[in-house]
């Protein structure tokens, strides 16, 4: 780079005065963050804007010189929406939108940075940015729910099992397992509302560390931009990217959601369980075997969720030990949020479309169903004939071991094995032996029987519906 101190140069950068050499071509290359964070240049426009209206509120600049400023502003908008920024060599989104300022409105341009540092700039795009990145993403999880709960509506007759430590473990109904994915992005869905409040704070005034000088009206600049509230201490306002760290922790934990939905799917579309196919639109091939049939969509949602979890990871170690206030290396938050709200962006509507389209094998799922998983059930059964549970457990684990002697299952043992097995053993044990009455027994709130499960998709329903 050349000359700082020349004229044309001192018009480019935002700073240089104090330097008699420029930059290294290293340091430079280092320096330079434009191809991150020009994807902020609207916020910066607007936040300018709001910025050149309060400077002449304050009666640091004529109203005229507001005029032009903001007449500037627009050309510079309507450059930067026609693609200007591909060519551009400036430091950063802000120096760039000076430069073109300059272009636009002459001398005046030089005005607009009074009172202001990139600093409290920065902070106050990127909130900005995150307001509205936290609603789309809080809209593409609505998605994901939706899917959700549209696939529980259409699976509320079928029976399957349900698994711990991916053993087969008791009968449900599938409407239960697609609702058991449902409530953990609900959850999601609130943590970001929750975060959307700690976004909307305004830091614009706080100049570089210490407040703004001049006679600011912060409170207007707030409405104007549509801040919640105003930041109360200009040295944290400048540095506080807690938000940061915030949208990023639920974007891991949804991402952590997504790989555990992935998973499922994953397994229950592979030929050994065979319960779920996804719609062609969603699978792929092979480029080798033409039989092959793979849940991509699930796989890529199960591998993003790594990078979502090493963003904040990064994000928080980024922040660690950093003394009071601004420090260059905060600069690395906006390439890792903006990741993580890519990924996800790209992430939940491709899984979302995966479930609405996908289909039970009703066949499949019923072959899954074996006698063992009446076990409970069974031991159950003794407990109404006033069996103490523990005992009654041990007998039921005898007759399952029995059953697996003979090869058999459990329901065709014959009354004499259940007879001996304890007297209060009758007839009416065949009962038992009844998908329906199984899932039906467990009618309390959050339980599988019709009734609860009805409510159950309604609340979602209600959920959904919630902003
Ligand atoms: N690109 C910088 C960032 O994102 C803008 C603020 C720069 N401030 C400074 N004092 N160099 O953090």
């Amino acid at each position: 780079m050349s000359d700082r101190a020349g004229s044309s140069r001192k018009r480019t950068a935002l700073w240089g005065g104090r330097f008699e050499r420029g930059m290294a071509p290293e340091m430079e290359a280092l320096n330079k963050s434009l191809p991150v964070d020009i994807r902020l240049w609207p916020q910066d426009i607007a936040g300018s804007r709001a910025w050149a209206r309060a400077l002449a509120g304050g009666g640091v600049i004529a109203e005229g010189e507001r005029d032009a400023l903001l007449a500037g502003l627009d050309r510079v908008a309507s450059r930067l929406a026609a693609g200007e920024a591909a060519a551009a060599k400036d430091e950063d989104v802000h120096s760039l939108v000076e430069r073109l300022l300059y272009e636009e409105a002459g001398d005046v341009a030089g005005k607009l940075h009074t009172g202001r540092s990139r600093n409290d700039q920065v902070s106050t795009d990127f909130r900005l940015w995150g307001v509205d990145a936290v609603d789309r993403v809080g809209e593409a999880v609505r998605g994901l729910c939706r899917a959700l709960h549209s696939l529980a509506s259409r699976s509320v007759d079928l029976i399957m099992p349900a698994y711990t430590h991916l053993q087969r473990a008791q009968p449900v109904r599938a409407a239960h397992w697609a609702l058991s994915h449902f409530w953990p992005f609900d959850r999601d869905r609130r943590r970001l509302a929750q975060v959307r409040e700690r976004i909307s704070v305004l830091p614009l005034g706080s100049g570089a560390v210490a407040g703004s000088p001049f006679p600011i009206d912060r409170d207007v600049l707030r409405r104007e931009l549509g801040f919640a509230a105003l930041s109360e201490n200009s040295m944290d306002a400048v540095s506080d990217r807690d938000w940061v760290m915030e949208l990023a922790f639920v974007g891991a934990l949804a991402g952590a959601h997504l790989s555990r939905l992935a998973e499922d799917l994953v397994l229950f579309g592979s030929s050994e369980f065979g319960f779920l196919r996804l719609d062609d639109r969603y699978s792929t091939g092979s480029s080798l075997m033409p039989q092959k049939r793979n849940p991509d969509v699930a796989e890529l949602a199960r591998g993003k969720s790594g990078r979502l979890t090493g963003n904040l990871v990064a994000l928080l170690t980024l922040l660690k030990g950093l003394p009071t206030s601004y420090n260059r290396d905060i600069q690395e938050d906006k390439e890792l949020l903006f990741d993580s709200v890519d990924t996800l962006l790209l992430t939940l509507p491709a899984l979302a479309g995966a479930l609405e389209t996908a289909l039970w094998n009703a066949e499949r799922v019923a072959a899954g169903l074996d006698d063992a998983l009446l076990a409970t059930d069974l031991a159950d059964y003794l407990v109404r004939k006033g069996v103490p549970f523990r005992e009654s457990h041990e007998i039921v684990g005898r007759l399952v071991r029995r059953a697996e002697e003979e090869g058999r299952g459990l329901s065709a043992l014959p009354d004499a094995a259940f007879r001996e097995a304890h007297s209060a053993f009758g007839t009416d044990v065949r009962e038992v032996f009844s998908w329906e009455r199984a899932v039906e027994a467990r009618a309390v709130p959050g339980g599988t029987a019709r009734q609860a499960l009805m409510s159950q998709l309604e609340e979602a329903g209600r959920r959904l519906a919630a902003p």
